[in-house]
């Protein structure tokens, strides 16, 4: 399990950060050892929070090469995910539970040249997910309700993890919502690939050491 936890990515969500000082926050998490950066948007009917669009993700753009990871908690998926991939995104999540057409979101977000993922929130079946698996470079499996950071854990998920394995998926699997230093070995185990975490990272002050305290838990 070790050598898993160190190749594990880290990908800090901003929504914990503290947005008067963006650009600050986002350069401190890319020095500390951030692998990609998790950007939450919220449309406010999804789910019951709004967050930023296509602007905020453009300016990130201009002040980072980092790899852009966009997780669209949002109803219509297809409308929008254009506008993202434009702004600069290089990874497009849209959640299956989404009432659009997810098959066309994905070959829209292929089509800009970015990577095209799905999401599951913690009561979704894996099967929900599988007839748009091939169409994927990533799955990303949501360990809370989506909609605020700071929730705990909902470790269930995990089966959903294992069951991509047991499938065979190819794509990288990332977890999102409750990661902290005691759960990220447990995600890594059951076979993560990329941990989100939000306040794990941006509610720490030296966020170098928290985010090597989610890399190599036991050597933090
Ligand atoms: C929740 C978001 C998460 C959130 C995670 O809807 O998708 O990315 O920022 O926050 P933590 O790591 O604090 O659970
Ligand atoms: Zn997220």
């Amino acid at each position: 399990m070790t050598s898993a936890v160190r190749t594990v990515k880290i990908a800090p969500s901003i929504l914990s950060a503290d947005f008067s000082r963006l650009g600050d926050e986002i350069r401190d998490a890319l020095t500390g050892g951030a692998d990609l950066l998790h950007l939450d948007v919220m449309d406010g009917h999804f789910v019951p929070n709004i967050t930023f669009g296509p602007p905020v993700v453009k300016s990130i753009r201009s002040s980072t090469d980092a790899v852009l990871d966009c997780h669209l908690m949002i109803t219509n998926p297809t409308q929008y995910v254009e506008a993202f991939c434009d702004a600069g995104a290089d990874w497009v999540s849209v959640h299956v539970e989404a009432p659009d057409d997810i098959h066309e979101a994905l070959a829209k977000i292929r089509a800009k040249g970015a990577r095209p993922g799905v999401v599951v929130n913690p009561d979704t079946p894996l099967e929900k997910a599988e007839p748009y698996l091939d169409e994927t470079g990533f799955v990303l499996v949501m360990s809370v309700f989506p909609g605020f950071g700071g929730q705990s854990f909902i470790g269930d998920v995990l089966d959903k993890v294992r069951g991509l394995k047991k499938l065979g998926y190819e794509g990288e699997i990332e977890i999102d919502g409750g990661i902290d230093p005691t759960t990220a070995p447990l995600a890594v185990e059951a076979g993560c690939d990329v941990l989100v975490a939000g306040s794990a990272v941006f509610g720490k002050d030296d966020r170098a050491s928290a985010i090597r305290a989610l890399r190599e838990p036991r050597q933090a």
